[in-house]
């Protein structure tokens, strides 16, 4: 049956150890020959994993045809499922795609002949940051089980919380958030969050990993925020609060300085931001042999 990569909520324990010793062999440097073409289709702008899943396919022997934002037919018109069916007719193995609407529900998509991996979808899935996010941090802690993972800022648009909380607390992790009220979902049960804290002090306190997140301007509908110098103030990692971190952050890019992080704290020595590009590129390795072998 044809293997797709569409949200976490797919996954389970034993896809997701798979998953892990994949990545830990490409890491390694195993090498493997897959064969085919794969359609990049990214709607929204991207550099790390537009780059990575890139060259991802080739390292694999995969050849890749990439479609930007203002290029395919879906500006015109065309349903994403017919889009699906023309690249199938095209001979395609697989879509990576990014696109900046919800993906849901997918069953109407998953058509024969043609594998479809997430690269984000609007404010729902981003399935391979959530792998390189509890990978990186499997690696840097040693367990996750326990591990006390704060999301800091823009909640309610982050596709990286949606499916990172759900594959931290998979693994036993407790799930906590911190951002300004407008910017929090109202019903957080579906994430398994057990915390959610008035002040970035307070999360520091109890986080053992706080991941700062994005403000996605970009998918605001009102003014969430009074602006974005009070918000760095609430809720930015500033130097003060970069002090009181007892061991690592995680950023998954891209950063806005001075709303999101100061820059000088960026690629500190407590930060992962580059450990998690690095990551990247063999957790997409990973996804795509996972996906495509036996296509
Ligand atoms: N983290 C992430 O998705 O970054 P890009 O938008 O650069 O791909």
């Amino acid at each position: 049956m044809q293997k797709h990569l569409i949200s976490v909520i797919n996954l389970n324990k034993e896809d997701l150890k798979e998953l892990k010793t994949l990545y830990e062999d490409f890491r390694r440097g195993r090498r493997e020959n897959l064969d085919g073409d794969i359609a990049l289709l990214f709607l929204e702008s991207s550099t790390r994993t537009r780059l990575s899943f890139e060259k991802a396919c080739r390292l694999l022997g995969l050849k890749t045809y990439y479609i930007g934002r203002g290029e395919s037919s879906m500006e015109k018109g065309e349903s994403f499922l017919d889009t699906l069916k023309t690249l199938k007719a095209l001979g395609f193995k697989g879509i990576i795609f990014r696109v900046p609407f919800v993906l849901f529900p997918y069953d109407n998509l998953l058509i024969d002949g043609i594998s479809l991996i997430n690269a984000g979808d609007g404010t729902h899935q981003h399935p391979t940051q959530a792998l390189i996010d509890l990978f990186t941090a499997m690696e840097v802690f040693g367990f996750v089980e326990g591990l006390r993972v704060v999301y800091v800022g823009d909640i309610a648009h982050s596709r990286v919380f949606r499916s990172g909380a759900h594959l931290f607390k998979l693994f036993g992790a407790r799930i906590g958030v911190c951002g300004p009220k407008t910017l929090i979902p109202s019903d957080l049960s579906p994430f398994g969050v057990e915390e959610v804290f008035k002040s970035v002090e307070e999360a520091l306190e109890w986080a053992d990993l706080p991941i700062w997140l994005r403000l996605q301007e970009e998918r605001f509908k009102e003014n969430y925020i009074p602006s974005k110098e009070s918000y760095f103030m609430q809720f930015g990692l500033t130097k003060d609060r970069h002090e009181k971190i007892r061991g690592y952050f995680m950023h998954p890019g891209p950063a806005n300085l001075y709303v999101d992080i100061d820059a000088e704290v960026l690629y500190s020595e407590k930060s992962l931001v580059l450990k998690q590009v690095e990551n990247g590129l063999f957790v997409r390795m990973a996804v795509l042999y996972w996906v495509l072998r036996d296509g």
